[in-house]
């Protein structure tokens, strides 16, 4: 496992105040200065709540607004003291994506990869909602996801779990979904990292060895890249209302993600209109006056990196207002862009902080210098009903990839054997993946993963493993359950020890593998762990009919996926809590697996064409070494494969069903216009960018039948190809761009549609510096199950001119 640093470790080399200039970077990538920050003017609807901020604003001194801005120490992972003087209670930030994880008695939910697996939107919306509830339950403020940011460029990159899919048309539908659901209930979202942070390997600075700094990792995106690839989302998510954005500790194009105007003030705040305030991830602010002119608007923890040291803003923003440095209306949007979300969903009647959250944080609230609430019921169990819906998500984001001789469902196999360390119930406690370099951990071969690890991991209350609910269900046909659990056991050579361990040869044998990834670290490795290969080789060996499932927090090959006496193949991801149930109810067909993939699995590892930058194994120690060049521009995943004709083992958006579906009936309604403007209208930006990127001009649609004897959902998905001879070099052969999901009773048919915006059909043209439609030729649109199984097809015909 690649190395870097995380927390602690990240900080203890901190040291970089201002970024240096190194005239050895070869790279064309540069990111210009774009000032003032922009003011909030609170559109989009949040006028009344503005103006709540405004007379709130109107009541404090400078000191008081520096507080506002500042993180401190306290209850939460991030804090904003309270002001008793103006009964403010303060703020409390939590982590994370996939649960509140400095919590008690709170859910574990599917990870972000595994429910973009769903490809069903009312449960983006659904997860964020409960997760919402559960925040804002035990008094969390704002939520610390969801994940864009990594998008998922590089295969092994060690938070692409947290996150959605590389794709940023599914990305952007479930991060906003994610935000929708979230602050429905009162929460707000903060989405993060903006921008760019595509690998753990030296995200933040480090020292070499003549005690020189050495600057966090450049992400190096061209313009047309960064808006209709990693800014996508973004766009998606502030049109929803998205309170807050946190800034990436990586640098884009030269400069930190916290102090880059370009991006936070000429793209966030001005082109999409972004409303809320910018927080820096934690301690990923470099400087003050330059980070808070470049559109940072509230530095956490508040303090230099973690070294305790006191922050760039603080006390030093009241010097450089009062001595003129720092214009004080900067520091009164900065403040208005925080308190206005907090007015719009009425946080001003929020539950106190669960004081078990103090306890269980890792910074002492007792040794801050603020007075917080701590007054409410202690350990409150925040689940609801939320298991249910946990289940339910896991279940129909399970992948069925393979099922050959009617291997699944299971019908009541009288002889079940389980196989693998991923099977069973944790062996080192409910949070057990504190410890970061969890392969090399000892103790911790054994247990199921429902979730990876860094602040994106859960303490659970519940865990349901694979083997526990597999055992419970088996009972109802008095089955008998043999299993080998220690992979170091099943992968021995000695393959009669194996088979001696299990007799007879049971009618079924299940195989779990599962893939270690946490943040700070990136996989090295594209394969399952654990000599995952081999356990599935010695597995087949003794039995024909082997189920592999898998829990992996992102892309594996799968060396093993022709074995023919591999009969069936189930990717589960990083379920939550209730992850033996979920995959139980698919596996005995109670749940019909309607999963897709949200990224590609390669046939041959070389086949990926992005990796994580390592320049430590050149014993590279130039302060300005880290550069990774996003050469490869709008071509990643399967944009890549289609680019380079290549086969992959399994492609983006595939996924089988135990029902069978058809398609029919394409048809391609033009909204009232057939003469467009090759560029939206002018009109008044609005959170999101220009609305009339968001007008519909076409609307596509089809007919889909369930064609099997069973019950089913599947997933219509639509592909736009833009015409090559009138778009730019380097656009891709085709790309996402819209997808349903429909449940459908056996023989049953029904129409879907996929409205396409005039985003959706436009590419960014650098030089106008606008979304522009191809301006001769037509858009064609498939329509099919994957992105290599399109059976319908039609042209968009229009004319585009002025
Ligand atoms: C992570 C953020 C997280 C923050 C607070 C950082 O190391 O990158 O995603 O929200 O810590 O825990």
């Amino acid at each position: 496992m690649v190395r870097t640093s995380w927390k602690a470790a990240a900080f203890t080399s901190f040291l970089v105040a201002t970024q240096a200039q190194d005239s050895t970077v070869s790279s064309q990538y540069t990111s210009p200065t774009v000032y003032p920050s922009p003011n909030s003017t609170g559109s989009g609807g949040w006028d009344a709540a503005y103006a709540q901020a405004q007379q709130f604003l109107s009541q404090l001194n400078v000191t008081e607004k520096s507080w506002m801005v500042t993180g401190v120490r306290g209850p939460c992972v991030g804090n904003i003291a309270p002001i008793p003087r103006l009964g403010f209670g303060g703020l409390c930030l939590q982590d994370g994506p996939a649960a509140i994880r400095i919590a008690d008695y709170a859910s574990v939910f599917p990870a972000g990869i595994t429910t973009a697996s769903s490809w069903d939107k009312n449960f983006f919306f659904q997860r964020g909602a409960a997760l919402g509830e559960e925040f804002r339950d035990k008094g969390a403020h704002v939520i610390l996801a969801p994940v864009a940011g990594p998008l998922g460029r590089v295969a092994l990159g060690g938070r692409n779990w947290e996150g959605f899919s590389p794709d940023p048309y599914l990305t952007g539908s479930t991060f906003s979904l994610s935000v929708e659901g979230m602050q429905s209930v009162g929460a707000q979202a903060c989405g993060k990292h903006y921008i760019g942070n595509e690998q753990e390997t030296q995200r933040n600075p480090s020292m070499n060895d003549e005690g020189e700094t050495i600057l966090a990792i450049s992400s190096n995106i061209d313009d047309r890249t960064m808006h209709e690839l990693y800014l996508w989302p973004f766009a998606d998510a502030v049109k929803s209302g998205m309170a807050s954005v946190m800034c990436s500790y990586n640098r884009i194009n030269q400069t930190y993600g916290c102090e880059n105007s370009k991006l936070l003030n000429g793209v966030l705040k001005d082109e999409l209109g972004f409303q809320g305030y910018v927080v820096s991830d934690w301690g990923a602010t470099h400087s003050g006056l330059q980070s808070i002119n470049g559109g940072l608007d509230m530095d956490m923890p508040g303090t230099i990196g973690w070294t305790g040291s006191a922050s760039y803003f603080g006390g030093n923003i009241t010097t450089a207002v009062q001595n003129g440095s720092l214009a004080e209306s900067r520091l009164d949007d900065m403040v208005l862009r925080i308190m206005t979300p907090y007015y719009f969903l009425r946080q001003e009647n929020y539950p106190t902080v669960d004081p078990s959250t103090a306890d269980l944080n890792s910074f002492d609230p007792a040794e801050s210098n603020y007075t917080w609430n701590l007054e409410g019921e202690g350990s409150r169990d925040v689940r609801g009903n939320h298991a249910q819906l946990i289940h339910d998500i896991a279940a129909q984001s399970t992948i069925l990839l393979k099922n050959t001789n009617g291997t699944l469902p299971l019908r009541s196999p009288k002889n079940i054997g389980v196989f693998g360390n991923d099977a069973a119930d944790l062996a080192n406690g409910l949070y057990n993946y504190a410890d970061l370099n969890y392969a090399a951990s000892p103790g911790y071969d054994l247990g199921t993963i429902a979730v990876g690890g860094g602040s994106g991991q859960g303490r659970f209350t519940t865990l349901v493993a694979p083997l526990e609910a597999i055992k419970r269900r088996a009972m109802q046909d008095n089955s008998v359950v043999q299993y080998v659990l220690s992979n170091e056991v099943a992968t021995g050579s000695d393959n009669p020890a194996l088979s001696g361990k299990i007799y007879p040869e049971p009618d079924v044998c299940l195989v779990f593998l599962k893939t270690w990834v946490s943040e700070g670290y990136d996989r090295n490795a594209y394969e399952a762990d654990w000599n995952s290969t081999q356990l599935v080789t010695n597995v087949t060996s003794i039995c024909s009919n082997t189920v592999v499932i898998t829990h992996s927090g992102g892309i594996n090959t799968m060396p093993w996926a022709d074995n023919e006496n591999v009969t069936a193949i189930l990717v589960a991801h990083f379920p939550g809590e209730q992850s033996g149930n979920s995959l139980v109810s698919v596996l005995y067909g109670d749940v019909n697996p309607s999963g897709h993939l949200p990224y590609t699995i390669a046939a041959e590892e070389s086949d990926y064409n992005t990796k994580v930058i390592n320049m430590t194994i050149d014993n590279n120690t130039d302060p300005n070494a880290w550069q990774d060049d996003f050469t490869e521009g709008l071509l990643i995943d399967y944009r890549h494969f289609d680019q380079e004709d290549i086969e992959p083992l399994f492609e983006f958006g595939f996924g089988l069903s135990y029902t069978t579906f058809n398609m029919s009936s394409l048809s391609v309604g033009l909204s009232a216009n057939t003469t467009l403007g090759q560029y939206p209208a002018n009109s008044t930006i609005q959170p999101g960018g220009n609305p009339d990127l968001y007008t519909v001009l076409a609307t596509v649609s089809a007919t889909v039948s369930n064609t099997g004897d069973v019950y089913g959902a599947a997933v219509p998905q639509l592909y736009v190809s833009l015409p090559t001879d009138s778009t730019p070099e380097g656009t891709p052969v085709k790309v996402l761009r819209g997808f349903e999901k429909i449940s459908l009773a056996a023989g049953a048919s029904q129409q879907v549609q996929f409205p396409l915006t005039r985003r959706d059909l436009s590419y960014w043209d650098i030089s106008a510096q606008d979304w522009a439609l191809p301006a001769d030729g037509t858009p064609s649109v498939q329509v099919g199950w994957s992105s290599r199984d399109l059976p319908l097809n039609g042209t968009i015909t229009w004319m585009v001119g002025g």
